[in-house]
């Protein structure tokens, strides 16, 4: 394996889609750039992707193993093979979103890790992005009701679960703070990912014209 992989972790809607583009936009090159996700990240796992969002109530273990199988697939045929090449991989979420989200929120526990695992044949991000935010603050200036209490709730649990699995892991994880500017978070990925990139042997991320500068500067 000659590539590099970076995966992209956090609660939803603190903008991975965006940080993701951008960093696309500046490793792309000389290098070749693969972009992909879970779930959903090959054909199957759009089948897989519809399964588990778009139906009815899924029981927990089924969605688990759901979510495993997109990932088991989406590695073997499409992601090992790219790094196998020496593609840089950048990805929008992987195994640590099902510890959190199975393991954590629906309460199932460590197993969820070693089924990932063993899905994955232990495949490791050489980076995890977790793009960090406090959910909901300051956004609201009435009482919230029971189930925007709970949604809360659940978002601050997701949320230091993966600030937990950060800390566990700091080697291979960098936090960064989403509640900055769109440019501010991209230079603090573009940071880390140069850090990376050369700690893994491969040519850097300079700022610059390839760098992630924010747009427009002169
Ligand atoms: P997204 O593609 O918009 O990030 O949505 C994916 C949703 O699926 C998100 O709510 C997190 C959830 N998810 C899990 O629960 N477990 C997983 O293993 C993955 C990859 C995602």
């Amino acid at each position: 394996m000659s590539g590099f992989f970076v995966v992209f972790e956090g609660g939803d809607g603190v903008g991975k889609s965006t940080q993701i583009d951008r960093l696309a936009e500046a490793l792309r090159g000389e290098r070749e750039v693969v972009v992909t996700r879970e779930p959903g990240g090959t054909d199957l796992g759009q089948q897989l992707r519809q399964a588990i969002m778009h139906g009815g109530h899924v029981a927990p273990r089924a969605e688990a193993l759901l979510y495993a199988a997109d990932r088991a697939h989406h590695i073997a045929t499409k992601v090992r093979p790219a790094l196998d090449r020496g593609a840089v991989v950048v990805q929008d979420r992987y195994l640590d979103s099902s510890i959190v989200y199975q393991g954590g929120a629906r309460g199932l526990g460590e197993e969820v890790e070693r089924i990932s695992t063993w899905a994955t044949e232990g495949l490791v991000p050489h980076l995890t992005v977790l793009l960090d935010m406090e959910p909901g603050e300051g956004r609201l200036d009435r009482e919230l009701d029971r189930v925007e209490r709970e949604t809360g709730e659940y978002k601050a649990l997701i949320r230091q679960a993966f600030l937990d699995l950060a800390r566990r892991d700091a080697d291979r994880y960098v936090v960064v703070d989403a509640a900055q500017s769109i440019d501010e978070v991209a230079e603090a990925v573009r940071v880390a990912v140069d850090e990376a990139l050369t700690k893994a042997g491969l040519p850097g991320l300079p700022a610059g014209p390839r760098g992630l500068e924010p747009w427009g500067t002169p």
